[in-house]
């Protein structure tokens, strides 16, 4: 697919696009010209280990790659809850953030900076 999904985070309503071969963090990165949407979910590991990038899917097709049951049960993924670098869309989504990964020690200084403004 060329153009990708249409991801839309929550309750912002800020949108991007993400191919079934990208998971959700590298989509962000890549969009990197929209430092809102940056600065919205925390990045760690990039591997479904640190669990600091947690979010919930509200609504739309996806599949996961191997997340860490120290940081995901399998009753947060069976509820949506998962790990955005772990998550490859396989429909538009709806995504919001999990309060719980809203850990400011792991955000970029430049981010932080931008929110900040
Ligand atoms: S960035 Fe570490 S689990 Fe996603």
């Amino acid at each position: 697919m060329a153009e990708g999904h249409r991801i839309t985070l929550a309750p912002e309503g800020l949108a991007f696009s993400c191919g079934e071969e990208e998971n959700l963090l590298q989509a962000l990165q890549r969009v990197g010209v929209a430092p809102a949407l940056l600065a919205a979910i925390p990045v760690g590991c990039r591997g479904g280990g640190c669990g600091v990038c947690r979010i919930h899917v509200r609504a739309g097709e996806y599949r996961t790659g191997r997340m860490s049951r120290k940081h995901i049960s399998e009753a947060d993924e069976t509820a949506g809850t998962v790990l955005a670098c772990r998550v490859f869309p396989e429909s538009d989504l709806e995504i919001e953030v999990d309060p719980s990964a809203a850990n400011p020690i792991t955000r970029s200084p430049t981010i932080a900076k931008q929110q900040r403004g």
